[in-house]
């Protein structure tokens, strides 16, 4: 039996899925799953029980996402600080780990037919330390080229690079902060707090958080597109600068001549473009080598 897919929505469930899913839906939502040990010592179990019941939890939330329609999701499962907690703890996670995400992979194939994306992130710092230096040898070889440096250059950079940024991130447990998780991708993301333990979630808990979201969805999408609005205004104008300078060069005036200022607007788009798709590429292969030798060092 699936782990994710076994057991179906209620009547009434479905009814309200599909009251919710008339309005704005949000395509990625992300998952800060807190309140294991709290659910644990409340209902007197033991605190590995907490986090059984913590990813159990999790694969019925993939089920009621996958009702409603979104398709990506993103949860945080363990951060760096947590190798703070005790070794037993630490090793009563991995095992749980190992074995429900296990589970959660084999069936990752017959989920992807249904258009469906999982995403498991631990906690990494924003850029891995041996990516930073390379961004930093790759400014010092483009430092000519200080107008490739931008914030969609850094989105590109990051690991969540193939994804869209969430729209919508629920932490619960009542705690209100971000513990470093998607820092960066959530800055137009709509964030909802809710004060239930993890292992206690509810197909309605959910609601009420898309509900949120939905409530204020024309204020973010509005922040959203002036803040690419404004993004691709300040490259335009980094790149009219450049021409300017260039024309200078060439002996025009500053205006220059309009066909002449369009083949080199043209030109050096597509020069830009070149760059950062080498550098990108560089980045990647680190970026593999990176995980490659993770796995080796964990194996
Ligand atoms: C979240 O629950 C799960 C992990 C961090 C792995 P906690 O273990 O943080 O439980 P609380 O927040 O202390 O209740
Ligand atoms: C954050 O939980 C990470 C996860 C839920 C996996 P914590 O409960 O460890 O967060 P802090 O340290 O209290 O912020
Ligand atoms: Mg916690």
């Amino acid at each position: 039996m699936s782990w994710i897919r076994e057991g179906e929505l209620t009547i009434i469930e479905r009814f309200c899925a599909n009251i919710i899913k008339a309005g704005p839906m949000p395509k990625h939502v992300a998952f800060i799953m807190d309140g294991n040990r709290r659910y644990a010592q409340k209902c007197h179990v033991e605190r590995q029980q907490g986090h059984s019941q913590g990813f159990d939890k999790l694969a019925q939330t993939l089920r009621w996402c996958l009702n409603l329609g979104i398709r990506e999701v993103t949860v945080y499962a363990f951060s760096i600080e947590n190798f703070k907690r005790s070794k037993e703890e630490v090793d009563g996670l991995m095992d749980l780990a190992r074995q429900k995400f296990s589970r959660l992979l084999e069936e990752q194939e017959s989920l992807r037919k249904h258009g469906v994306c999982i995403r498991v992130l631990g906690d990494l710092p924003l850029l891995p330390l041996d990516i930073q230096e390379l961004i930093a040898q790759a400014m010092l070889a483009t430092r000519n080229y200080n107008n490739d440096v931008s914030e969609s250059l850094l989105d590109k950079c990051l690991y969540t690079n193939n994804s869209p940024d969430p729209d919508l991130l629920i932490r619960t447990s009542g705690e209100v902060r971000l513990s470093d998780f998607l820092l960066w991708q959530t800055s137009h993301s709509c964030l909802v707090f809710q004060s239930v333990l993890w292992p206690e979630y509810s197909f309605w808990n959910l609601c009420e958080a898309i509900l949120r979201f939905q409530m204020n969805y024309s204020a973010l999408q509005k922040a959203r597109d002036s803040y690419m609005e404004e993004r691709r205004r300040q490259q335009m104008e980094k790149d009219q600068a450049y021409v300017t300078k260039k024309l200078q060069q060439e002996g025009f005036a500053s205006h220059g001549d309009s066909r002449r200022r369009r083949t080199l607007l043209q030109k050096c788009t597509a020069m830009r473009e070149e760059r950062i798709q080498g550098f990108l590429q560089a980045l990647e292969h680190k970026r593999v080598d990176f995980f490659e030798r993770l796995c080796t060092v964990s194996a």
